[in-house]
């Protein structure tokens, strides 16, 4: 029965990647994939990549429409690179919880306590927040953009996790928002050291939104790309991976050769997996729901993304 179950499944799977060829063609349109999403979803997308990357192809494509298969803010910000195009996301309630913990009003607030202070955004952020920051970053490029700001002090939003990491290779004072992601936040020491027990000859790779006593752990500490890279030219063959589980797609692809556990099975984002291939190709046929950014919100949040885009 499983069986019939996954052959009707496949079937129907051949039946959505041949329209979404068509609709692809038809709408001049690409589809660009964060490491996050679905396999079903990766498989299909003309780039896959971590939030940085993504961002770069939005501001470069000549495609008529842009189908953002990721969260709410990573659509945002490719409307906002590229104000002209159409920006579909497959699912709009795919948000992000960590995003929705900054609000205006009290960046606001934090900006006259600290006036001599910039203001760094993590891309995981509202348009809105963007529009109230000086230079946004991803974590491919923390530390580089905040070694770029032209200031001692830098109030950072919105997650303390990335922070407490960025403030070690920075001699300027952050000013860290309380903000988190609700998924790399659950990965504790304890799991860490289960798996360390299970796969003695692993080697540990996590990103920086996990806890700081779970990011000291780590053997390789880096963005989505990064321990992508770092597990494909690693010449070990066993890795724990401390960041989401879709990211277990491009690492297959990359090194079939190597084996991946993941820390827990908890490091699932329950946004990032409410879009899948049904939906996608449903946005396309529908040109529904699409990403819309006020236009003075988006002048302004498009002075900082532009800025980080910039710094090498
Ligand atoms: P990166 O894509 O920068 O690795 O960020 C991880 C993340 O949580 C995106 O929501
Ligand atoms: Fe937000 Fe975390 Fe999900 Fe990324 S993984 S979209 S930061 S909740």
């Amino acid at each position: 029965m499983e069986a019939l179950a996954l052959e009707r499944k496949k079937e129907q799977n051949r039946e959505l990647k041949e329209r979404l060829l068509q609709l692809k063609k038809e709408r001049n349109a690409i589809i660009l994939a964060h490491y996050y999403q679905r396999d079903e979803i990766q498989e299909v997308a003309d780039f896959r990549g971590d939030s940085f990357l993504l961002a770069q192809k939005a501001a470069q494509t000549d495609a008529d429409v842009i189908v953002f298969c990721g969260v709410h803010f990573m659509g945002e910000s490719a409307k906002i690179l590229a104000p002209n195009k159409t920006v579909l996301i497959p699912d709009e309630r795919a948000g992000c919880p960590m995003a929705d913990m900054v609000n205006v009003d009290g960046l606001r607030a934090l900006k006259a306590k600290h006036p001599k202070a910039k203001v760094v955004a993590y891309i995981n952020t509202s348009a809105e927040i963007k529009a109230e920051t000086d230079i946004c970053c991803t974590s491919s490029n923390a530390i580089k953009v905040i070694n770029s700001v032209d200031s001692d002090e830098i109030i950072w939003v919105p997650d303390k996790n990335l922070g407490d990491y960025v403030q070690k290779f920075t001699d300027k004072k952050l000013i860290i928002w309380e903000g988190y992601c609700n998924t790399h936040d659950q990965l504790t020491v304890r799991d860490v050291e289960e798996m360390r027990a299970k796969h003695p000859e692993a080697v540990f790779v996590v990103h920086p939104e996990c806890r700081p006593e779970v990011v000291k752990l780590g053997d390789y500490v880096g963005s989505t790309t990064g321990i992508i890279k770092y597990c494909r030219e690693s010449s070990a063959k066993e890795f724990i991976v401390g960041t989401e589980d879709g990211t277990g797609y491009q690492l297959r692809v990359d090194s079939p050769d190597k084996k991946f556990h993941f820390a827990t099975k908890y490091l699932v984002c329950p946004n990032m997996k409410v879009n899948n291939l049904k939906k996608l190709v449903k946005a396309l046929e529908t040109m529904q729901p699409q990403i819309y950014v006020p236009p003075y919100v988006a002048d302004q949040a498009r002075a900082s993304l532009e800025r980080m885009l910039l710094v090498q």
